[in-house]
């Protein structure tokens, strides 16, 4: 054959080869055969080159050192291709660097809620749970708020058409936390620490600062002397676990048919003050209904509303961006 077909045979079978050898250990013995430095068949090709006229000579001389090129990095590319970890072959590259998936987190109000829980548990307030959907007798009647109270009116509550109480009266979504207080009272001896944070519901026009659904965490402590200037206290040191500093708390007289005296809430804000929510000392007529002892009870309790919290710490200025559930929105925080 002439020697210059012979370079051309030399590297096509050398490649298919190559591409045959299934494992690092085949591709060696084909790297012995055609490449190895004593016996190879490009050792063989070489000796050719004594056999050919001197004008043809410096033309095989470049073909071989191409040839020779060629084998050689084809041979380098199939080593690396073995090499790879099998994971590759089923599209899965475990070798590459990693790539950051964002992972989800959790919504605003949900860190507020958290947050308060968190607070709450460090003063010795045990964290509890009571339905949304409540019997007159636990939004109301153990409230103190009787019948004709304008609290009950159907128009500003969302009673269900469709259920019944287990004593077979009226069903409503409760409209307040203070619910909790009677359910707690119901079936605990004092002393009593608690909180509970849950939904409410009213029918509010829904605006940029009201929805008919929010959150509120209520607050009760009760004992043998508990006393309204405890409840500043741990009001005060609430906010300023809260806002990381000390911060004023001011008490404006108010009325709630189940505390005694009642006050409206409010917390320094900067320069103004936040109204946060409502507070009191348990109307003796809620403790004689759960069957308490007013004389030997005493105790106050704590109504705040979330959202004002959440959206005042991270400037929110419409409560419904809270209730979206906007990616774009809930990925700030
Ligand atoms: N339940 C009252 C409200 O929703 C707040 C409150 C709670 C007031 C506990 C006094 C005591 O407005």
């Amino acid at each position: 054959m002439d020697p210059f077909a012979e370079l051309v045979d030399y590297e096509k079978v050398a490649l298919s080869a190559m591409a045959e050898a299934a494992t690092s250990e085949d591709l060696e013995a084909v790297r012995i055969e055609f490449l190895g430095q004593k016996k190879g068949r490009l050792r063989t090709l070489q000796s050719l080159i004594g056999k050919i006229d001197n004008e043809q000579r410096p033309a095989f001389g470049k073909q071989f050192n191409e040839t020779k090129t060629n084998v050689a990095s084809a041979l380098q590319r199939r080593q690396s291709e073995l090499s790879r970890p099998e994971s590759v072959a089923s599209g899965l590259d475990i070798t590459l660097p990693s790539i950051a998936v964002e992972h989800g987190r959790r919504h605003p109000l949900t860190q507020t809620i958290d947050e308060f829980k968190d607070i709450m548990g460090r003063f010795g307030f045990s964290v509890v749970e009571g339905p949304e959907i409540e019997d007159e007798h636990h939004n109301f009647e153990a409230l103190n708020i009787p019948e004709e109270h304008p609290a009950r009116d159907p128009l500003d509550n969302f009673y269900l058409a469709a259920a019944k109480s287990a004593a077979g009266g009226p069903v409503l979504l409760r409209s307040q936390t203070s619910t909790v207080q009677i359910r707690v009272m119901e079936k605990t001896e004092p002393p009593i620490r608690i909180v509970s944070v849950g939904r409410v519901y009213r029918p509010d026009t829904i605006d940029a600062t009201h929805s008919c659904m929010f959150h509120q965490m209520e607050g009760l402590m009760l004992g043998d002397d508990v006393t309204m200037s405890q409840l500043k206290t741990v009001l005060s040191m609430f906010a300023a676990a809260y806002l990381g500093h000390d911060v004023g708390i001011r008490f404006r007289p108010s009325f709630f048919p189940f505390t005694e005296p009642s006050v409206e809430v409010d917390m320094n804000w900067g320069e103004n003050w936040l109204e946060i929510g409502g507070a009191g000392m348990v109307d003796p007529n809620v403790l004689r209904g759960v069957g308490y002892d007013p004389e030997k009870v005493t105790g106050f309790a704590f109504g705040l509303g979330i959202e004002r919290f959440c959206m005042k710490r991270h400037g929110i200025t419409d409560i419904r961006r809270l209730l979206e559930n906007d990616v774009r929105f809930l990925r700030q925080f």
